[in-house]
């Protein structure tokens, strides 16, 4: 088959770490080609959406990557298209996701374009306030300290648009920064963010539970480092291995419906002290360390996922 991985310049990419690695590494262990694009790369003509990208081999060892020349593919006849673009969702990428549309019903698309355009990975959540921790999205900064002194006086304030922990920060009611802190993420007012109640046990983790289909493949724990909140790994937060518990479960069995009517099929879940906090689809991460700890490449089963997936579509 033919798989086109929609995402940011190869250079961007660490090999050992990267879940797009992993499902490019499976992938070709099965036969598979990879095309790699970005999302400026990809065009519609008279009516055909294609992309100009490029064939990719991947090795274990440097330089990693090898790849062949140009060629223009109609998206229609590739197998399946994996949008694996790091946040932010910006508007090449909403445009990338809006020419995707074109394909529609002829080709797999790892996640749907509509779903991603429709699940900010932060207000997601927001459909399932039971599962949630206490959360206030508003611009409106009296309203968040009284949220915050309402929660008991210690809060979390997050921008919509953020990832990887950035921007993430603590709000305490007596901390003399705290206005300052709304002040930036609310731009004085004029843009709306996310304020939790703070969860204690954030000092025990945040699990990432990686999603196919509505279906567990499985979790990681990420744990933050004595001195931040955050456990992204991206600043420092250490992964361990875990399970995934009963309550837990019932957190995916109740998202999960809505997840397969958005089309979203790799999903990574956020849930700090059993309470779901994010929903990521854009380009999820965590395979590698998942395989890691389970001692097998659960990439692999992805692609076996695609494979099947991909034969349901017609081509036109
Ligand atoms: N309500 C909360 N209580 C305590 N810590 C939190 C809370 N929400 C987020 N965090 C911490 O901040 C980190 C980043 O928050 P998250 O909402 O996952 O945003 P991002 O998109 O940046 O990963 C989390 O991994 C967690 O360590
Ligand atoms: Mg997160």
């Amino acid at each position: 088959m033919r798989f086109v991985y929609v995402m940011d310049p190869i250079s961007r990419v660490i090999p050992h770490k990267d879940t797009t690695f992993a499902f490019q590494r499976a992938a070709q262990a099965r036969g598979h080609v990879a095309l790699h694009c970005e999302p400026k790369d990809l065009y519609v003509l008279e009516g055909k959406a294609f992309a100009r990208c490029r064939p990719l081999r991947v090795s274990e060892d440097l330089p990693y990557f090898d790849f062949g020349d140009y060629e223009d593919h109609r998206l229609a006849d590739i197998d399946a298209v994996f949008i694996r673009k790091d946040p932010p969702f910006d508007q090449a990428y909403l445009y990338a996701t809006l020419v995707l549309e074109n394909v529609r019903g002829e080709t797999l698309i790892v996640n749907d374009p509509r779903g991603l355009r429709d699940a900010n990975e932060k207000l997601y959540a927001m459909h399932f306030p039971e599962l949630t921790p206490k959360t206030l999205v508003t611009s409106d900064r009296d309203r968040i300290f009284a949220f915050v002194k309402d929660v008991g006086g210690k809060g979390v304030i997050k921008p919509l648009d953020g990832a990887g922990g950035s921007g993430v920060m603590m709000l305490r009611q007596d901390d003399t920064n705290a206005r300052s802190i709304v002040d930036t993420l609310t731009g004085e007012g004029s843009r709306i963010a996310m304020v939790q109640e703070f969860l204690p046990l954030v000092t025990k983790g945040d699990k990432r539970v990686l999603l196919l289909e509505g279906k567990i493949l499985g979790a990681i724990n990420r744990v933050p480092r004595k001195d931040d909140i955050r456990s992204n790994i991206h600043v420092g937060g250490s992964v361990e291995p875990t399970e995934v518990t009963p309550r837990e479960r019932q957190i995916v069995a109740t998202i999960a419906p809505r997840l397969l009517r958005d089309g979203l099929f790799f999903v990574g879940l956020d849930v700090i002290g059993e309470r779901l906090t994010e929903v990521n689809v854009t380009s999820p991460t965590g395979i590698q360390e998942l395989s890691h700890h389970l001692g097998r490449d659960v990439a692999a089963d992805v692609i076996a996922w695609a494979e099947t997936k991909a034969t349901g579509f017609e081509k036109r």
